[in-house]
């Protein structure tokens, strides 16, 4: 438990045994499950936590409130990370009125078989806490769509579901204020691409509706709840959103026995030549998706390169390539490289990847034919110092 300021308090969890967040992305460092009490005459409580946690949960609550009742629950998300708990705080609190639109209370229904108290809320509606005061935004799809924000004008705070989240558990702190943020930023990232990244329209749209909003603190749900660092995760949204990446490369390749892999040398020799430093290199049966994802929305330029495989793509490529597609991923400056023994495929999937619409191809696409030579030495580093003269330019 702890208090923000004097009406407002942090209740979440930390959950540091989660492997992957949604059987999905690793937790290499775990994730907070972000939950908070308003508290007016009337009280209420902001989203709930992973239902294993319940106990803690409940612990944590009765530390701010002891024995009085809850009067409203706000389900600003229903995805079961933040919603698991309905149900159970509904054994303990039978009076508690569930807050939400009409989505969402559908949801709850459909989810929780939930049929007690309920309060249809919708664009703009306000609830008096007396003393403290809820209003309500609709931020469809980010990031499922019943997702709502809820705002309290007074301290300018806006509860923000999964929106300005991140990866990380809270390591003792709650408030950006009293702990080094630096490591939650990259997990911003790799949060936002993974999770959220397929709806930048949405969240272009959130951004401005919540724009003219006075901001002392944002609550996410998952993350540090963020006050001096404001302005750096909105920007960092903003970026993200309009799918602008940084000024780096990204250069991604697979290799089964080492081919392809001499090529991406010699294309990572280019970009030093060049004179870029900015850049990550990823083996593709090393690096788990999670990060490629998130490295691929945080440069500017990816260098992609892959064999032949099966008359096609290398399926770690494959997969990556989908990955991305399916994020609608675009704004991108890419140069490809490949090999192949009898037919080459490779490089036409990835240059296809490379010439679709919103990506611009970058230098000359590199094809090898079994064994690796000078001369493909020397095309894959004008491929490499192409991209970093494009780079540098970019900006
Ligand atoms: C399972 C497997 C399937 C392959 N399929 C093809 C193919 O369909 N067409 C082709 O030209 N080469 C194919 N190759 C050859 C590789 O594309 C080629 O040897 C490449 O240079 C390997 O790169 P690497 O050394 O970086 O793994 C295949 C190789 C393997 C191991
Ligand atoms: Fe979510
Ligand atoms: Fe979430």
């Amino acid at each position: 438990m702890k208090q923000l300021i004097p009406s407002i308090y942090y209740v979440g969890v930390n959950d540091r045994n989660k492997e992957r967040f949604e059987c999905l992305w690793p937790l290499s460092s775990g994730v907070s499950y972000n939950s908070y009490l308003v508290v007016g005459k009337k009280i209420a409580l902001i989203d709930t936590v992973d239902v294993r946690f319940f106990a803690t949960f409940l612990d944590n609550i009765r530390e701010v409130i002891g024995t009085r009742p809850i009067d409203y629950l706000v389900i600003n998300h229903m995805e079961p990370d933040h919603s698991g708990c309905i149900g159970l705080i509904r054994q303990v609190y039978p009076d508690i009125c569930l807050v939400g639109n009409k989505k969402t209370l559908q949801m709850a229904e459909g989810f929780y078989c939930q049929s007690g108290p309920s309060l249809c809320v919708g664009e703009g509606s306000e609830l008096s806490l007396e003393g403290m005061d809820l209003r309500f935004y609709l931020i469809p799809m980010v990031h499922w769509p019943e997702t709502m924000v809820t705002y309290e004008p007074q301290s300018g705070t806006l509860f923000s579901g999964d929106a300005f989240g991140c990866f990380g558990a809270l390591n003792g702190g709650v408030l950006d204020s009293e702990m080094d943020v630096e490591p939650y930023f990259p997990e911003m990232i790799r949060y936002y691409s993974n999770i959220v990244g397929k709806y930048g329209t949405q969240v272009q749209m959130a951004l401005k509706k919540l724009g003219g909003l006075t901001l002392r603190r944002i609550c996410p749900t998952h993350g540090p709840v963020w006050s001096e660092s404001i302005g750096r995760v909105i920007a960092a949204y903003q970026r993200m959103s309009l799918y602008e990446g940084e000024q780096g490369v990204s250069l991604i390749f697979g290799s089964m026995y080492g081919n392809t892999l001499l090529m991406a040398e010699s294309v990572a020799e280019g970009l030093v030549k060049g004179g870029l430093k900015n850049f990550t290199m990823h083996k593709l049966s090393r690096t788990d998706p999670s990060y490629l994802i998130a490295d691929a929305f945080r440069f500017k330029g990816l260098l992609l390169g892959a064999p032949t495989y099966n008359n096609g793509l290398y399926p770690l490529m494959e997969q990556l390539l989908s990955d991305l597609r399916h994020r609608g991923l675009k704004n991108r400056l890419i140069g490809c490289f490949g090999s192949f023994t009898w037919a080459g495929q490779a490089v036409k999937h990835l240059t296809e990847f490379a010439t679709a619409p919103g990506m611009e191809m970058v230098g000359e696409p590199v094809e090898m034919k079994q064994g690796f030579t000078r001369e493909t030495g020397l095309k894959c580093r004008q491929l490499g110092e192409a991209m970093a003269r494009r780079i540098l330019e970019a900006e």
